[in-house]
Formats: C-alpha cells, sequence, structure tokens
C-alpha cells in the first residue's frame, strides 16, 4: 500500500521505516530539510537499536522515500501524522501547532478513499475536531496511538503488543479494513487489535502514559519512605512484583522518569482536565510529577552531603546524560539534570555517557565530557550512575576503586550489588537501599 508519514522524527522515521519493512511503498515527509537529507542517505539522525538496518533496506529498496514536499503525498491512501506535541512553556498543555500545521499542508492532497490516521500523542478531542478540518476533501480519520519505547522502537512497531483504532461511526467499517489493510502482517501474529471511538483512543495514549508515570513515583515515594525507616526498595519492588496484579516491571526507584514523553504527557493531560472542568480527576499526577522531580534533587543533595555540604571544586563522575540506556535522546533526562545541578553548585562534574554527549554537548557547553568511561571516574571523589547503561551496571568495583581518589558511589539507577562495592572498600549510597 501507499503510505504517508508526516513528521520523521522519533515516532514518524521509525514508523515509516518500520512500515517499510512490512513491504509497503511509503513516503516520510518533514519540513527539516537536513532530516529528510540523512533519512534519504538512509542514515538515522537519532541512535535506536536495530533502525538503520531496516531504514537502510527501505531506502535501497526503493519502497522508502523522504521528501519536504507535502506533494509527494498525493497518492498515499492512508497517512500518518507522526509529529510531536511538545509541552507549552505557558500552561503545560500539549502544543498542538505540528500537528494542525501537518493537517494544514496535507489537506490539499487529501482525497475521498484516503484516510488520515493520527499516531501523535494529542489531548482528548483533538481527532474530533480534525475530523470536521478535513470533511469536505471526503477523506476519513482515525485515531492510531502508539506505544513505542525509545531503545525498542523498531521491536515495539512492528510487533506492538496491541493495536489500538479509533474511529467514527460514520466510517469506523471502512476505516478499520484499511488499517488491517496496512498491519496484516501484524495482525497475522495474533496481535490483540482493539476498535473503539476517537476519544477512548486518545486518552488510550496518554492514560497509558501516566499509568506508567505513575508506577514509577510510587516506587521512589516509597524510596523516600525507605530512607528514614531502613527498608529497602529494591527488595521491596521485588517482593510486591511477585503479585501478578502488581508485577515487578516499572518498578525501579531512582532518579525517575525523563525523556520526550512520560513528564510533558502527564503535564499535558493534567492540563486538559482543568479545561474539561474535571481537574480534580488527575490533580493527582502533579503528586505524581513532583515525586519524580524530588528524586533528582535527592540525589545530589546525598553527593553534596558526603562533602559535608561542600561539594564546590569537587571532581564528580557523572556517569550517563541520556533518559534511559539504549538512546541518546536527553530531553528532560533526569541524568543531564543532575550534572547540570551539581555543576551549578560549584562542583567539577565531569560527565560520560556512550551515546548522548553530542546533544548534551550542544545543550551544555558548561559541562566537561569525558572522552572514555576510564577517563570521566579517574581521579573523582564520588561517582554517580544515573542511566544504567550496560557498561555502568558491569563496572568492576575493585578495579574502580583503584582509578577514583575517594571511594564513593552514588547509584541513581539501584543497579550495583552494594554488598559487591561495599566489599571492595566504597562508601556506597543507593536511592532507598540499605
Ligand atoms: C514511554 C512509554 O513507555 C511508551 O510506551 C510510549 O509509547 C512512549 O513513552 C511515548 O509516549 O512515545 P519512553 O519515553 O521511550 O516510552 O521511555 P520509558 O521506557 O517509558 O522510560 C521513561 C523513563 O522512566 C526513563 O527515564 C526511565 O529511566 C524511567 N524509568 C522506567 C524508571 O525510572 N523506572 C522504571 O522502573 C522504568
Amino acid at each position: 500500500m501507499r503510505i504517508s508519514v508526516i513528521g520523521c522524527g522519533y515516532l514518524g522515521a521509525v514508523h515509516a521505516a518500520a512500515m517499510a519493512s512490512l513491504g509497503h511503498d511509503v513516503v516520510g515527509i518533514d519540513v527539516d530539510e537536513a532530516k529528510v537529507a540523512t533519512l534519504s542517505a538512509g542514515k538515522t539522525p537519532f541512535f535506536e537499536p536495530g533502525l538503520a538496518d531496516i531504514l537502510k533496506a527501505g531506502v535501497d529498496s526503493g519502497r522508502l522515500r523522504f521528501s519536504t514536499s507535502f506533494a509527494a503525498a498525493a497518492d498515499a491512501r492512508v497517512h500518518f501524522i507522526g509529529v510531536g506535541t511538545p509541552q507549552r512553556k505557558d500552561t503545560g498543555a500539549a502544543d498542538l501547532t505540528y500537528v494542525d500545521a501537518a493537517i494544514a499542508s496535507l489537506k490539499p492532497y487529501l482525497a475521498p478513499g484516503s484516510l488520515v490516521a493520527g499516531k501523535s500523542t494529542v489531548p482528548v478531542g483533538t481527532a474530533a475536531r480534525l475530523t470536521e478540518e478535513i470533511r469536505d476533501t471526503g477523506a476519513h480519520l482515525a485515531w492510531n496511538p502508539e506505544f513505542l519505547r525509545e531503545g525498542f522502537a523498531v521491536r515495539d512497531t512492528v510487533d506492538p503488543d496491541r493495536l489500538v483504532y479509533g474511529v467514527t461511526e460514520e466510517t469506523g467499517a471502512e476505516d478499520v479494513a484499511l488499517l488491517d489493510e496496512v498491519y496484516a502482517t501484524i495482525l497475522a501474529k495474533g496481535t490483540p487489535r482493539l476498535v473503539m471511538n476517537q476519544p477512548t483512543a486518545e486518552l488510550v495514549k496518554i492514560s497509558a502514559n501516566s499509568f506508567l508515570a505513575t508506577k514509577i513515583s510510587f516506587i521512589n515515594a516509597m524510596a523516600e519512605i525507605a530512607e528514614v525507616t531502613g527498608a529497602d526498595v529494591t527488595q521491596l519492588a521485588d517482593a510486591i512484583g511477585y503479585d501478578a496484579r502488581i508485577g515487578r516491571r516499572f518498578l525501579n526507584a531512582g532518579v525517575g522518569f525523563g525523556g520526550g514523553c512520560l513528564p510533558k504527557d502527564i503535564r499535558a493531560f493534567v492540563a486538559r482536565a482543568d479545561e474539561l472542568g474535571r481537574g480534580e480527576s488527575l490533580a493527582f499526577l502533579r503528586e505524581i510529577d513532583e515525586i519524580n522531580l524530588r528524586r533528582r534533587q535527592r540525589l545530589v543533595d546525598l553527593v553534596v552531603d558526603s562533602f559535608d555540604g561542600q561539594v564546590f571544586g569537587r571532581r564528580v563522575a557523572v556517569l550517563g546524560l541520556a533518559f534511559k540506556p539504549d538512546s541518546d535522546d536527553i530531553r528532560d533526562s533526569p541524568a543531564l539534570d543532575v550534572a547540570v545541578r551539581l555543576k551549578g553548585l560549584g562542583a567539577e562534574v565531569v560527565s560520560y555517557d556512550p551515546e548522548a554527549m553530542d546533544n548534551a554537548r550542544r545543550m551544555h557547553p558548561q559541562l566537561a565530557y569525558a572522552d572514555s568511561l576510564d577517563a570521566a571516574v579517574e581521579g573523582a571523589e564520588a561517582i554517580a550512575i544515573v542511566t544504567e547503561w550496560k557498561q555502568f551496571k558491569e563496572l568492576d568495583p575493585a578495579d574502580t576503586a583503584g582509578k577514583v581518589s575517594r571511594p564513593f558511589v552514588f547509584d541513581g539507577r539501584n543497579v550495583l550489588d552494594p554488598v559487591a562495592w561495599r566489599d571492595a572498600g566504597w562508601t556506597y549510597t543507593g536511592m532507598g537501599r540499605v
């Protein structure tokens, strides 16, 4: 099928390449010329395991093209909207500028029988508004939220947990049939496919992210209680996680969640609930946000306290900058935030991240960036692990002790073995761990 994907950021680029890998004829459209040039050359503009292979294969096969011109979408039957919905600085609500611009630019090329399928995370009610906006073209609109995780984006797209179609009563049957054709390969594997109305589909996405954020802040709140009671939050998470109703996943306490989705999505949801006169229903999400932000400062405080309050001029190795491992994304990254806060207090921060240093350097040139993990820890008076990259988790405590000038380790992701590190002479501090 001929498909267009509007917006070639994280979501769009992965979706376009994944759809081509399923055999479709895809054009990705973005207003950013540099991005289109990079993608057209079969190169990925960001780090995402597995993407480079399917992108290159798609481009080489001729089934995947990129363009800055919306005219290239003219003969597509399905147009996926994958543009960003960033946080507005004033209200915290989702900024729909890019979604609206995408629809306005696409509209002249929409024809009866074609379908606009929204993938971006939008405030509930957006799909209904856009359906009206394009009504005179004869094209239909469905909401088809995306649940991919960075680091697993390709797998999540070609092998998702579920497919969700939000359709109207008016055109639903036709739209479902068309989406089923797009996702035929995925559906053939037995992937659950849920059909619902548009507002439900919009809410599915934002409530899923809110639930995940809540799970993380819940366990971080337990870490706060553990800190003053001598309890261990990791053991607690293991024990409650065995209850299948609770589950162990997303119960890792530490410096909390970041990235381009969870933080902005919960704020946008709160703002939307306020607009709908249901602010009280989501008041708890403000707490979720606050707990999350507190944990970054908590780690900073622990480091500072270890220097008796005087961190000025002390050398601190901050290991990790990306908001999570297997990503070079630093949007709202707790790791980068910790580095910047410590630097702001006068510490001599030396950061290292296997993938995110170029992005971090562009945004925070004031930080020092080490060329290697070894160079970062050399002579450090404290090490803070803030992104759980494999190579940090696998650091050898005895070997590392020989490189630092003061063996203090702060485990901001609770991924080290406290016993092994203490046995090697370290003063180990986790987040709510004994
Ligand atoms: C999130 C959702 O997990 C995806 O399902 C969704 O599609 C995506 O947002 C989106 O809306 O596009 P992502 O932002 O890639 O995906 O990252 P997550 O894997 O959810 O991690 C988010 C943050 O939570 C990271 O900073 C991670 O370190 C942190 N986290 C995660 C914890 O602090 N503890 C945990 O137990 C799990």
